[in-house]
């Protein structure tokens, strides 16, 4: 079943087009992760969704409800944001339950779902306690609980994580997914975080500009990015692109379609060897050992810089010259406009 479906979504704030025709279908249960740049309109699409900011055209369906004119509260939507947005002098079970307070939920009602989320997040024994004898990650579980208690049919998470540091990250990231995977809830997901929005979705949306760019599985977009923007955004660090014509130089087995304009590989598919008869030749000028990989700046022979990652062996010292390789299977090749062309069969 479709949980949400987005139809030529449109927001222009006074004369500036911020969300210029979004579609978008999202099934029951999925994991959803918005990521673009910064400014590429991901905080505004989710708020619409939300009911906080109105929608300037298009229709926004939530199961087969058009919610366009629906306010915020009746929407069955929950949002949870990069600042937890936690009242100061209430408690966690207070801060949990105010929304159904307000909304009239019985106390006893109240006091069973606040404990339920209490008991999913581990906040059992916090419920007494006000925000700011909390740490940061205990914060966010209280606003994801307070999320959790209004039995949302759609989660909406705008960059929740982003104010932890990279330890507590890591593990909430992981509580997220567990949650997911325990609810099953609709969930929307917005991040800077390439690891969280490849480790997390189901789907990836690729925003810029106000327009999708692509929407796919981790997988499908890292494999098979559409376009030069989706292949240098998804992937870190970033694909390479190099003319077309390089690509027999990497791969002798390459079929390089005759549309191809450049051709695109991932720094950690590029085999680094000292100098030979076979591949790129190019110059190393720069090493940054980062402990398991050592990420190797090159400069081919016809001046393109070009990004390895290895071992960090001998061959790469800085100033040496090495050879650039890579499998057929893993050159992603693009036409003039940008956009994929498959490789040639051979
Ligand atoms: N209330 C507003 N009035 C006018 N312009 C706005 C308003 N809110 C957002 N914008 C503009 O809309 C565009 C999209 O903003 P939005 O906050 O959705 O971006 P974002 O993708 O979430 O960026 P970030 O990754 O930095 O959070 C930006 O250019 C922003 O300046
Ligand atoms: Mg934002």
């Amino acid at each position: 079943m479709t949980a949400l479906a987005l139809k030529n979504l449109k927001k222009r704030f006074a004369s500036t087009d911020v969300i210029r025709g979004v579609d978008l279908a999202i099934d029951d249960g999925e994991f959803v992760v918005f990521v673009g740049p910064s400014g590429c309109g991901k905080s505004t699409l989710l708020r619409m969704i939300s009911g906080l900011e109105d929608i300037t055209s298009g229709e926004l369906y939530i199961g087969d409800r058009l919610v366009n004119d629906v306010q915020a509260a009746r929407r069955g939507v929950a949002m949870v944001f990069q600042s937890y947005a936690l009242y100061p002098h209430l408690t966690v079970r207070d801060n949990m339950g105010f929304g159904l307070k307000v909304r009239k939920v019985p106390a006893a009602e109240r006091e069973r779902r606040v404990n339920e989320a209490a008991a999913t997040l581990k906040l059992d024994a916090l419920l007494h306690r006000y925000p700011r004898e909390l740490s940061g990650g205990q914060r966010q579980r209280v606003a994801i609980g307070r999320a959790i208690v209004g039995n949302p049919e759609v989660f909406l998470f705008d960059e929740p994580l982003s104010n932890l540091d990279a330890e507590l990250r890591v593990h909430m990231r992981s509580e997220i997914a567990a949650l997911h995977n325990r609810l099953k809830t609709t969930m929307i997901y917005v991040t800077h975080d390439q690891i969280e929005a490849m480790t997390l979705a189901d789907k990836i949306v690729v925003l810029r500009d106000g327009l999708v760019e692509q929407v796919g599985s981790p997988r499908e977009l890292y494999e098979r990015p559409g376009n030069l923007f989706v292949a240098q955004f998804i992937g870190s660090p970033k694909m390479n692109v190099l003319p077309a014509q390089a690509a027999t130089h990497l791969s002798p087995a390459a079929q390089v379609p005759s549309s191809a304009e450049s051709v695109g590989i991932r720094p950690e598919h590029l085999s680094v060897t000292g100098p030979s008869e076979v591949g790129l030749r190019g110059k190393v000028t720069l090493n940054e050992y980062t402990g398991a990989v050592t990420l190797t700046h090159i400069q081919s022979s016809d001046a393109q810089p070009i990004l390895a990652l290895d071992d960090g062996r001998e061959v790469t010292r800085l100033g040496s010259d090495v050879c650039l390789t890579a499998e057929a299977g893993n050159l992603h090749y693009f036409d003039k406009q940008g956009l994929r062309v498959a490789a040639d069969a051979a």
